[in-house]
C-alpha cells in the first residue's frame, strides 16, 4: 500500500497554453517537451493512513494545492475499483521552486505513478499519463523520459489526450537545456490564470492553436535528425507566439521582465558569433537557453552576464521510476 516514485520536469519545445475543458485539463492543441535530469521531485503515497495528509516540500499543503492532490488520489480510488482507505502523501522536489521550472509537473507525474504502484495497479504509461494530466497539464509529459508528445485527443472524457515518448533520453544525449534564473519572484498571474483569460480574450488566440498544432510534426522531425538550429528557431518561435497571443489578451498578460529582453537580446549577438544557443519560455521571466554539451559553459557564462542570480544546467532525462526508499 506505498509506494515510491522520483520524475523529472519537463521543459515544452512546443507549448500547452489553454485549455478546452478546464475540470479535466484538456488542451487546444498538441505540445511537445523535453524531460529534464538532474533535477526531479520524489513522492511516497500510501493508502491505507489514519487520515489525508499532504505535505509538499516539507509543509503541509492546505485549501486548492491540497484538493488537487486528494482529487488525483479519487481517480486512482476508482481505478483500483475498492476502497483504499485516507492517504498519505510526502513530495520533495531538489531544485529551486522559483526556478520557472514546473515542479508541479514532476510533482503530479510522480503522485500518479506512485499513487497506481500504491494502490496495486500494474505499470502503465498511458493510464498514468491521463492521471497525471488531471493534476497539471504539463504533468502528462513527465511519466515518460525523452522527448514526449502530448496528443490533445478529440474526445470530451480525455481518454485519449495523453503524452507517448517519441524519443528516448539516449537519443540526442548532447542536447543541453540551461535554465537562466533571472527573477526569483512568484509570478503574477499563474498558467492556470493566464491561459483561461487567453483563450477567452485574446483575438490571436485561434492563430495560435493553428499554428502550435502544426508545429508539433516539424520539431518531431527536427528532432529526428538532430537539427539543433532548426530546433532552436522553432523554439524560439512558439515561445513568441505563445506570448504574443498572451500579451494580446484582455487585460494584456505580459510574462517577460526586462531582464529577460536583455538576456534574448545578448543571445542573438552570441548567435552572430558563432554560438549555437537559443531560447524558450515559459509564462514568466526565466529563459531555459537550448545548446549542446560543447557550449553548455558559454551558455551558463552568457546568463550570468546577463545578470542571472541561479543558472541549473540539464540533460535529457529519463522515466518517471518507482523506488524502494520511501520518504516516510
Ligand atoms: O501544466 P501547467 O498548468 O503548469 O501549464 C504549463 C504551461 C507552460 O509551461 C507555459 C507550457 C507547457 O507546455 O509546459
Amino acid at each position: 500500500m506505498k509506494a515510491t516514485v522520483r520524475a523529472h520536469p519537463n521543459i515544452a519545445l512546443v507549448k500547452y497554453w489553454g485549455k478546452r475543458d478546464e475540470a479535466l485539463i484538456l488542451p487546444h492543441q498538441s505540445s511537445l517537451s523535453l524531460t529534464l535530469a538532474p533535477i526531479h521531485v520524489t513522492t511516497t503515497v500510501e493508502f491505507g493512513a489514519p487520515s489525508d495528509t499532504v505535505e509538499l516540500h516539507g509543509h503541509a499543503a492546505k485549501g486548492s494545492e491540497r484538493d488537487r492532490v486528494l482529487r488525483l488520489l479519487d481517480a486512482v480510488r476508482v481505478q483500483a475499483g475498492r476502497d483504499l482507505g485516507p492517504a498519505k502523501v510526502v513530495s520533495r522536489g531538489d531544485f529551486p521552486m522559483a526556478a520557472g521550472l514546473a515542479s508541479s509537473a514532476a510533482g503530479f507525474a510522480a503522485l500518479a505513478v506512485a499513487g497506481r504502484a500504491a494502490a496495486g495497479l500494474p505499470e502503465d504509461t498511458r493510464a498514468s499519463s491521463i492521471l497525471a494530466r488531471r493534476g497539471s497539464g504539463s504533468a502528462c509529459r513527465s511519466v515518460q523520459g525523452g522527448f514526449c508528445e502530448w496528443q490533445r485527443g478529440e474526445r470530451a472524457d480525455g481518454e485519449d489526450s495523453y503524452a507517448l515518448q517519441r524519443f528516448d533520453a539516449g537519443h540526442w544525449a548532447d542536447l543541453r537545456m540551461v535554465v537562466a534564473i533571472v527573477d526569483r519572484g512568484e509570478k503574477e498571474v499563474k498558467s492556470r490564470d493566464g491561459m483561461k483569460s487567453t483563450v477567452e480574450t485574446s483575438p490571436y488566440y485561434p492563430a495560435w492553436v493553428k499554428d502550435a498544432e502544426a508545429e508539433v510534426p516539424r520539431a518531431r522531425e527536427l528532432i529526428a535528425k538532430k537539427d539543433l538550429e532548426a530546433l532552436g528557431e522553432l523554439c524560439e518561435r512558439n515561445a513568441w507566439r505563445m506570448h504574443s497571443t498572451s500579451l494580446a489578451a484582455d487585460p494584456p498578460l505580459c510574462y517577460l521582465s526586462s531582464a529577460t529582453l536583455g538576456l534574448i537580446q545578448h543571445l542573438r549577438e552570441q548567435r552572430k558569433k558563432g554560438v549555437p544557443v537559443w531560447f524558450t519560455l515559459d509564462a514568466g521571466p526565466n529563459p531555459v537557453l537550448l545548446t549542446d554539451a560543447a557550449h553548455e559553459v558559454a551558455a551558463e557564462a552568457l546568463a550570468r552576464a546577463c545578470g542571472a542570480v541561479d543558472v541549473v544546467r540539464c540533460v535529457p532525462g529519463g522515466d518517471a521510476t518507482l523506488l524502494t526508499e520511501h520518504l516516510f
